[in-house]
């Protein structure tokens, strides 16, 4: 092969790493151009409290789904000059800094719902949402403590791994579905009696249900930008 060209499967594998990172864009932008240009922007504090409301989406969606979704493909996005010592590390800090934007999100909806006296954990949404947070977290934790500091038995890492891959993919999954919930759950607020606030089929609904379906078109192109399918475990064909 002539010097610079890569073979088919990588380049193949840089056309799924690709379509994660057009989506990741087109993700963030969406959810804030909903927040800020039809929801009237965010703010920590404001006498409308609805503002401190607008932080929670994009802060989740960034945490938990853009910033997640590019840690989990560091291993694969570098350029092959970068150590696997240095993937680690970007998939450590990228996975630490998404759960930071995310707990900052789960804060700011409880600071809403205090100062705007509307009650906690009611909704589907809010319970899968606790699950999500709390699991990213569990899994941060034993992925440091297994494969970082201290580490684990190299025999002990060697079968911890699968499962770990496993593992936050599945909590990856969990924040893209409840990112879904919490589009769907804020849109119908948004078309509910007596306000009214958005029609059926107004400019901010299909801005909304778009933007969910970016989400879902992202969280899938990471799951297939990750996962190795191999041929040789099926037998009964
Ligand atoms: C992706 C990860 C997400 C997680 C982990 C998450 C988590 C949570 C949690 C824990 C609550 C409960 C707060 C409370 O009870 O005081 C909540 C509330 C809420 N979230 Fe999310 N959220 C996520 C994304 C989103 C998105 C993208 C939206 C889109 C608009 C959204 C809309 C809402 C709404 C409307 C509420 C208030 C009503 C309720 O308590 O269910 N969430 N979220
Ligand atoms: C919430 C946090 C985390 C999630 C969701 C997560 C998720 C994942 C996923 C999905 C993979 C498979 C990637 C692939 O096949 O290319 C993976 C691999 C891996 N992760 Fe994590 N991870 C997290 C935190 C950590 C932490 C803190 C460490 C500590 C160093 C770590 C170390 C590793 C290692 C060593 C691999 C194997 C990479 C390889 O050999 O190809 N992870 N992780």
């Amino acid at each position: 092969m002539k010097a610079g060209t890569s073979p088919p499967a990588s380049r193949a594998a840089g056309m799924r790493t690709l379509v994660v990172h057009v989506l990741a864009v087109a993700a963030t932008a969406l959810v804030l151009f909903w927040c800020i240009g039809f929801r009237g922007g965010l703010a920590f504090r404001s006498s409308d409290k609805q503002h401190i409301f607008n932080v929670h989406p994009p802060l989740m969606l960034i945490g938990l789904v853009v910033i997640a979704g590019e840690a989990i493909l560091a291993y694969r996005t570098f350029p092959a000059s970068v150590s696997r010592d240095a993937r680690k590390k970007a998939h450590l800090a990228l996975h630490a800094a998404g759960l930071a934007v995310g707990l900052v999100g789960v804060y700011a909806v409880f600071k809403f719902h205090a100062e705007a006296a509307i009650p906690n954990l009611y909704s589907l949404h809010a319970w899968v949402g606790i699950a999500t947070i709390t699991l990213y977290a569990l899994q941060w934790l034993a992925g440091f403590l297994a494969f970082f500091f201290p580490g684990a038995a190299p025999e002990t890492r060697r079968s911890a791994v699968p499962w770990h891959a496993v593992l936050g993919l599945l909590v990856f999954a969990l924040a893209v579905g409840n990112a879904q919930l919490g589009f769907l759950e804020k849109l119908t607020f948004l078309q509910s009696p007596p306000a009214r606030l958005v029609g059926k089929y107004g400019a901010e609904a299909l801005l909304i249900n778009f933007t969910a379906v970016i989400v879902l078109l992202l969280g899938i192109a990471v799951v297939i930008a990750t996962v190795n399918a191999d041929s040789t475990r099926y037998t009964a064909m």
